[in-house]
C-alpha cells in the first residue's frame, strides 16, 4: 500500500521525465536527418560549382596552368571539398590531398582517394577530361556543424533540466489540489464510520468528480442520520401502539377480578376491540415484512380499474356521509391494468382510509382515473389536514404517523401507505404524495395499462 499523494508524484515524474526524454531523442533524431539532407543537398550544389568553375577556366584559356590550378584548390578549399583532377591521359595533375601512400610520382588517381572517409563523385570538364569531388562520409565533420549540433543539445539538455523543476514544482502543486479534498472526503467518510453524521462537512473543490463524491458522501450521511432517527422512533411508536391496548385490557381484567367492575358485555366487546387491534397490528406487520421479503406473489389478470374503484367507492360513501364528508369522482370509463385485484383493492382502500381519517367535516375527497401515455393515473385528492413539509419525506415510512395526525383521536399504526407503497412498486407502479399543511393532501397512483398478449 502506498499513499495517493507518493504514487501521483511518482507517476507525474516518470510522465514528465519520459516526456522530456522522447522529445529529446526524437528532435534530435530529426535534426540530424533534416540536418544531414540539408548539408548534403549543399555540398552538392557547391560540387557542382566547382566543376562548372574548372570547365570555365579550361574554355577560357584551352588548358589548366599552375595558377588556374592554385585558384581551383583555393576555391575547393573554401568549399570544403577534396578535388582531384584528371588529364586526358587519366594522370593526377590537381588533388588536394597528399598521396596515401608515398609512391613516388605516381600519377594514379587511386592513390589520392580514401574511400573509407571520403564518398566521391565523378564530373567531367574539358573533352574526356574527369575530376572527382570528395566529401567526408560523416556529415559532421567540419567543427562548426558539429558546434551547431552540440548547442542544439545542449539547448534540449537545458530544457529537460528546467522542465524537470517545474514538473517537481508543479508535483506539490497538484498533489494540494487534488489531495486536499480528498482528505477532505476521507475524514468525512470516517465521521459517518463512527457515526457522527452531523459533523459531516462540506467540501471545497471544483474538480467535477471529487464534487460529485463529497456531494454523495454527504447525502449518504443525512439519508444515515434520517434512518437512525426513524429507527430510534420505530421503537418507540411499536412500545407505545403494544403498551396502549394492553395497558387497557389489564386494567379492566384488574378491575373485574377485584370486583370493582362488573364484566358486562360491553365492557367485554371493549376489550375484545383492543385485542382485535393488537392482532391486526400483528397482521400488518406480518404483511409488511413478507412484502418487504421481495416474495410478495400476486395472482394477475385483467382487471377494470374503473369498476374496482366505483365499487371501493361504494362501499365508503356511507362511512363519508355519516362524518358529513363529501366524496366526488370523475372515473374514465374502462381503465385496465394488469394486476392483482385483491392487492390493488387494498391499496385504494388504504388511502380512502386515510382520506376519510384525515379531513373534517364539511371537507372533500375527490378520486381521478385517467389515461395517460400508456399509464393509468389515479388521484385522490382531499382538502383536509395535510402533512406539514419536515413529514412528507417520511409518510411512506413504517410506523411513521406525523404529529398532526397523532394528536387525533382516530389512532392509525402508520403502516398502511408502507404496505400501500409495496404493492404498488409489486405491479411496476409509482405512488406519490403532495402535500400542503392545513391545505389538503394529493396521492397520485401511476399503473401501467394493460396491453393484449401478442
Ligand atoms: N390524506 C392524508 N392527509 C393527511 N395526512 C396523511 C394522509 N395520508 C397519510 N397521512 C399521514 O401519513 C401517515 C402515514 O400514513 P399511513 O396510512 O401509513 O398510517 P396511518 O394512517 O397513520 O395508520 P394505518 O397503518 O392504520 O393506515 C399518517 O399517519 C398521516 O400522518
Ligand atoms: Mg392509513
Amino acid at each position: 500500500m502506498m499513499r495517493i499523494g507518493e504514487k501521483l508524484g511518482r507517476y507525474f515524474s516518470l510522465v514528465s521525465l519520459s516526456s522530456v526524454l522522447l522529445i529529446t531523442v526524437l528532435s534530435n533524431i530529426g535534426m540530424n536527418v533534416f540536418f544531414t539532407t540539408y548539408l548534403r543537398s549543399s555540398q552538392e550544389s557547391d560540387d557542382q560549382a566547382i566543376a562548372e568553375y574548372t570547365r570555365e577556366l579550361l574554355t577560357e584559356e584551352g588548358s589548366l596552368d599552375e595558377q588556374d590550378l592554385m585558384s581551383i584548390e583555393h576555391y575547393a578549399f573554401t568549399m570544403k571539398a577534396e578535388v582531384i583532377l584528371e588529364n586526358e591521359e587519366k594522370e593526377v595533375i590537381l588533388s588536394t590531398r597528399e598521396p596515401i601512400e608515398d609512391m613516388g610520382n605516381s600519377k594514379d588517381t587511386q592513390n589520392y582517394m580514401d574511400p573509407e572517409k571520403f564518398s566521391y563523385r565523378e564530373y567531367t570538364y574539358g573533352k574526356d577530361r574527369t575530376m572527382y569531388i570528395g566529401r567526408s562520409k560523416s556529415v559532421f565533420s567540419a567543427s562548426p556543424d558539429r558546434k551547431f549540433l552540440l548547442t542544439i543539445n545542449f539547448i534540449y539538455l537545458l530544457s529537460a533540466v528546467i522542465s524537470l523543476i517545474i514538473g517537481m514544482l508543479l508535483r506539490n502543486r497538484i498533489k494540494g489540489i487534488f489531495l486536499r479534498p480528498i482528505y477532505a472526503i476521507q475524514d468525512n467518510a470516517r465521521r459517518i464510520e463512527e457515526g457522527e453524521y452531523q459533523l459531516v462537512e462540506n467540501v471545497n473543490t471544483d474538480t467535477v468528480e471529487l464534487d460529485e463524491l463529497a456531494g454523495s458522501i454527504k447525502k449518504m450521511a443525512l439519508r444515515l442520520q434520517n434512518q437512525e432517527i426513524l429507527r430510534r422512533r420505530l421503537t418507540a411508536d411499536i412500545a407505545h401502539e403494544l403498551r396502549t391496548p394492553l395497558s387497557t385490557v389489564n386494567s379492566h381484567l384488574e378491575a373485574f377480578i377485584d370486583g370493582v367492575w362488573e364484566p358486562t358485555p360491553e365492557r367485554l366487546v371493549l376489550l375484545q376491540d383492543e385485542i382485535r387491534r393488537l392482532t391486526s397490528l400483528i397482521r400488518d406487520l406480518g404483511d409488511l415484512s413478507y412484502m418487504e421479503s421481495g416474495e410478495i406473489r400476486l395472482a394477475m389478470s385483467k382487471v377494470n380499474l374503473t369498476e374496482l374503484i366505483t365499487n371501493i367507492m361504494d362501499g365508503f360513501e356511507p362511512l363519508f356521509l355519516s362524518d358529513g364528508k363529501i366524496l366526488l369522482d370523475d372515473l374514465a370509463k374502462d381503465v385496465f391494468v394488469y394486476g392483482d385485484s385483491d392487492r390493488l383493492n387494498q391499496v385504494l382502500v388504504n388511502i380512502l382510509s386515510n382520506a376519510l381519517k384525515y379531513t373534517d367535516e364539511g371537507d372533500s375527497v375527490e378520486v381521478v382515473l385517467r389515461e395517460k401515455k400508456k399509464t393509468a393515473e389515479i388521484i385522490i385528492k382531499d382538502n383536509g389536514i395535510g402533512i406539514e413539509k419536515k413529514d412528507i419525506p417520511y409518510v411512506f415510512e413504517r410506523f411513521y404517523r406525523s404529529d398532526l395526525s397523532r394528536n387525533r383521536s382516530t389512532g392509525g399504526k402508520g403502516i398502511g401507505l408502507t404496505i400501500t407503497r409495496s404493492l404498488v412498486e409489486a405491479h411496476q407502479g409509482t405512488i406519490e404524495v403532495e402535500s400542503e399543511s392545513g391545505k389538503g393532501t394529493t396521492m397520485t397512483i401511476i399503473l401501467p395499462l394493460y396491453t393484449a398478449p401478442e
